[in-house]
C-alpha cells in the first residue's frame, strides 16, 4: 500500500500526474463531484492546523466521501494515554485513508507501519510536511508556467520550518534550482539538508541573513513564520520573531514577476501592504492546497483498491 510520508515517496513523474489532475479537478470539478463517495477520510490532528486540515476535509467533500477525526490530541484518547499505533489500528477500522499531523518527527511514518489503511503526513513536527510541498509545486507550476530553471529564496525559520525542508527535497530533482537560503544565524538550514540533499545533488545555493542581498535574482520568495512551538526558549522566539518583516520597500529591487508565497499562517513576516501586490500569491497557494489533495486522496485510494483486489 502506498502512503505519503515524506515527498520523496512520490517520484517526479508522479508529481506532474498529480499536478496535471489537479489542474483538471479545477477546470471540471463536476467530473470529480462522486468519486470518492462512500468512501471515508479521517483527519488526526495531534497539533493545531486551519489549512491543512480543512483543505482535506473540504477535498474529500468535494469528491463526494465523508470525513470525521479530531483537531487535538486533548479530544482524543491520547488525553488518557493511547499509543499512536492503538489509535492507527482501532480508526483503520472506521475509515477508508488518514491524514495525520503529529508533534513528534517519524510519528506518521510509524503510523504507517501499522495502519491497513494509507497513511498521508500533514506534517511532522520539525521534519516534513509533503502535502504542503505537493500544494507550493501546484502554486508554481500555474504562476510560473515551470518547475525548472528558477533561484528560490527561502526566508525565516529554515531550522524548525518542516515546509521548506521538504520544499527543497522535491526542488533539487528538477534542473537548473537555485536557492537563496535567508535566515539569521540560530535559524539556519540543518547540516542534514545541507549535506543529504543540496550538496549530494551538487545544488548552487548561498546563505545569508540580508533578505534584499539577493532580492534581484529571485523567481520565488518562499517566507516562513518562525515557529513559536518549536523553541525551547521563549525569550529567543521572542528575539527572533520580527527579524524578518517583508514590505514594499524591500520589495523594490526584486522582479516584475517575482512569485511571494507563504505556507501560512503569517504572523509578522509579511507586512499587510504586500497583500495587494499581484506578486503576492500566498492565499492562492492555499486554495491550490484543496485541489493537489483531492487529486492526491484519488491516487491513494485508487492505489489501495488496487492492493485489495489483486
Ligand atoms: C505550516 C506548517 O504547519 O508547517 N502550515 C501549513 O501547514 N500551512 C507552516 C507553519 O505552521 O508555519
Amino acid at each position: 500500500m502506498k502512503n505519503l510520508i515524506d515527498i520523496k515517496d512520490l517520484s517526479v513523474d508522479e508529481i506532474q500526474e498529480l499536478i496535471k489532475v489537479a489542474k483538471d479537478i479545477m477546470q471540471f470539478p463536476e467530473k470529480y463531484s462522486e468519486r470518492c463517495k462512500h468512501k471515508k477520510l479521517a483527519t488526526l490532528f495531534f497539533e493545531p492546523s486551519t489549512r491543512t486540515r480543512l483543505s482535506f476535509e473540504s477535498a474529500m467533500m468535494e469528491l463526494g466521501g465523508n470525513v470525521l477525526g479530531f483537531s487535538s490530541a486533548d479530544s482524543s484518547s491520547t488525553a488518557k494515554g493511547e499509543s499512536v499505533s492503538d489509535t492507527i489500528k482501532v480508526v483503520g477500522g472506521y475509515c477508508d485513508i488518514i491524514a495525520m499531523r503529529h508533534p513528534k518527527e517519524g510519528a506518521p511514518l510509524v503510523a504507517s507501519l501499522k495502519s491497513d489503511v494509507p497513511i498521508i503526513n500533514a506534517g511532522d513536527g520539525g521534519h516534513n510536511h509533503p502535502t504542503q510541498t505537493l500544494t507550493d509545486l501546484l502554486t508554481i507550476s500555474c504562476e510560473k508556467g515551470r518547475l525548472d530553471n528558477l533561484t528560490i529564496g527561502l526566508c525565516g525559520d529554515l531550522k524548525f520550518g518542516r515546509t521548506v525542508h521538504s520544499l527543497i527535497t522535491a526542488m533539487v530533482r528538477y534542473k537548473n534550482i537555485k536557492f537563496v537560503l535567508i535566515s539569521p544565524e540560530e535559524l539556519k538550514i540543518p547540516d542534514y539538508i545541507k549535506e543529504e540533499i543540496l550538496d549530494k545533488n551538487k545544488i548552487e545555493y548561498v546563505e545569508t541573513n540580508d533578505i534584499e542581498e539577493h532580492m534581484d535574482k529571485l523567481d520565488i520568495l518562499y517566507m516562513t513564520r518562525v515557529q513559536k512551538e518549536r523553541f525551547f526558549n521563549e525569550a529567543d522566539y521572542i528575539r527572533l520573531k520580527d527579524y524578518y518583516i517583508l514590505n514594499k520597500e524591500k520589495l523594490e529591487k526584486a522582479k516584475k514577476d517575482l512569485c511571494i508565497l507563504h505556507p501560512l499562517p503569517r504572523v509578522n513576516e509579511i507586512a499587510t501592504e504586500v497583500d495587494d501586490d499581484p506578486r503576492a500569491c500566498y492565499f492562492k497557494q492555499a486554495k491550490y492546497g484543496k485541489y493537489i489533495r483531492m487529486a492526491l486522496i484519488l491516487k491513494l485510494l485508487e492505489e489501495a483498491d488496487w492492493y485489495e483486489y489483486r
